[in-house]
């Protein structure tokens, strides 16, 4: 749905060639100012150009808020603070999908849904056969929920919606688990209905059929805040990719499926993993910080303090801010000591004294802490990019919803500047 609390205030003109041209410009509901050149081609002929889109506002969403140089995330309006404290993941999903928080009732039903969906078609385990072992899970994840499109072909907009939101939604967690136990060889563990989401993906991950398995408290806990703090993110890669692929009116999950490749590149998603490899590296090199901290401001090294940086983010990420402080207390009543996490601590320390990510305003982002809570519930580290595509799930699906029921939403199709050559003529191939 288009949002509501959009005002047109007043004009902004813009001089081209020596003439005046008028544009609206918008503010939205924290007021945040834009300028809407939709009409702008049609008027003087002329494209914008923005490179990496960090000016150019694809949408109107009334979704989640960022405010990136006060540290500020919204999901429908709360903050993320009182949402990582109060809520859990599958309350967080219905608020960012469907625009509330749910009603008791509304919460039971969307829970007892999503349990009673998440088993998938028995033939869909038979893909999984065919994956050599060392898949990277997130390429099985992509593929898979594609696959559901066979299984489930009523999944355009003219079909149950809501139904095929609750069947990836539900389902999504059972294709990850089985794609981790399809790399170590394990029996897959069916999904159980008795079991929270949380609970239920660790059951099914670490759970084997020759003994019980309870999932801990602690890590039901410690999962829930991690998808809580991934659930969306406004127009990010992934999530514009969702939006991309779902504007030419494909399906939910071809849409979806885009979104989780667009998620696995290391500046994107794929950057979790790369920080324990990272922090792994510097610990094996004698743990010299300042190093890798120079190795990172050095261009030509092709290195990056990866976890670090944000296109949005100018201050403090306040994901990352949460995880700070929840990777040590999780830590703690794991009674697990990762030497790893005070690596993480102190690289954070000596960058953030350094001039060059000081003046570039580089801080830690929600992938720098998140590994090091995962390595400490036991998820290896090749599962940290289709952990975030778990979170983010809801997200998708809420942005694919909403730009497919906004009757004034049309196919994304960028323009161009074209530099290539100009004016050739066609050269027979004996005299090229
Ligand atoms: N290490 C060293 N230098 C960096 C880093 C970094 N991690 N990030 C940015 N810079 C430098 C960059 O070289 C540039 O310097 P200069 O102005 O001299 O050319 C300046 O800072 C601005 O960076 P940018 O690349 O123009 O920023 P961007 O908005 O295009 O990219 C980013 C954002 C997240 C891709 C980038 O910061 C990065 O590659 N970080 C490491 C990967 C990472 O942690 N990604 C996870 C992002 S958060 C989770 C998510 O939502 O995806």
């Amino acid at each position: 749905m288009e949002t509501t609390k959009l005002s047109k205030t007043d004009s902004v003109k813009i001089n081209l060639n020596g003439q005046d041209y008028d544009f609206p410009r918008i503010v939205g509901s924290e007021g945040e100012v834009g300028i809407d050149i939709s009409e702008l081609r049609q008027k003087t002929g002329i494209i914008t150009y923005d490179n990496g889109y960090g000016n150019t506002g694809s949408c109107l969403s009334s979704i989640t808020f960022i405010n990136g140089e006060k540290g500020i995330l919204h999901y429908r309006g709360y903050p993320i603070e009182e949402l990582a404290k109060n809520s859990n993941f599958v309350e967080v999903s219905y608020l960012v999908i469907y625009g509330h928080l749910p009603s008791k009732k509304e919460l039971e039903d969307f829970q007892f849904q999503l349990t009673h969906h998440s088993l998938i078609h028995e033939d869909m385990k038979k893909f999984f056969e065919g994956y050599p072992r060392s898949a990277h899970p997130m390429g099985i994840l992509s593929s898979m929920v594609d696959s559901l499109s066979a299984f489930y072909p009523d999944a355009g907009y003219d079909g149950d919606v809501n139904l095929n939101i609750i069947r990836l939604l539900a389902k999504l967690k059972t294709i990850a688990a089985f794609s981790y136990k399809k790399s170590i060889g394990q029996l897959y563990i069916y999904p159980r209905n008795d079991l929270s989401y949380s609970a239920d993906f660790l059951h099914m991950m670490f759970a084997v059929p020759s003994e019980d398995y309870e999932v801990p408290a602690v890590l039901e806990r410690a999962l829930d805040l991690l998808l809580i703090l991934h659930a969306d993110h406004e127009q990010n890669c992934s999530t514009a990719t969702v939006r991309m692929v779902g504007s030419s009116e494909a399906n939910l999950f071809a849409s979806i499926s885009a979104g989780i490749c667009a998620l696995w590149g290391p500046l994107h998603g794929g950057a979790n993993q790369r920080v324990i490899q990272m922090l792994e590296k510097i610990r094996d090199d004698g743990s010299d910080y300042k190093k890798y901290v120079d190795m990172a401001k050095d261009k030509d090294s092709g290195f990056k303090l990866m976890g670090f940086g944000h296109r949005v983010y100018k201050n403090f990420d306040p994901r990352a801010r949460i995880l700070k402080a929840s990777a040590d207390d999780v830590l703690e009543k794991l009674g697990v000591h990762d030497p790893l996490l005070e690596i993480a601590k102190n690289l954070e320390e000596v960058a953030l004294k350094d001039p060059f990510f000081i003046e570039r305003k580089l801080y830690p982002n929600v992938d720098f802490y998140s590994g090091i809570i995962y390595r400490a519930m036991g998820i290896p580290t090749n599962m940290f990019t289709v952990m975030f595509a778990l979170g983010r799930l809801p997200g998708w699906i809420a942005q694919w919803k909403e730009m497919r029921e906004n009757p004034k939403a049309r196919i994304y199709r960028p323009r161009q500047v074209y530099v290539g050559e100009t004016n050739k003529s066609y050269e027979p191939i004996d005299k090229r």
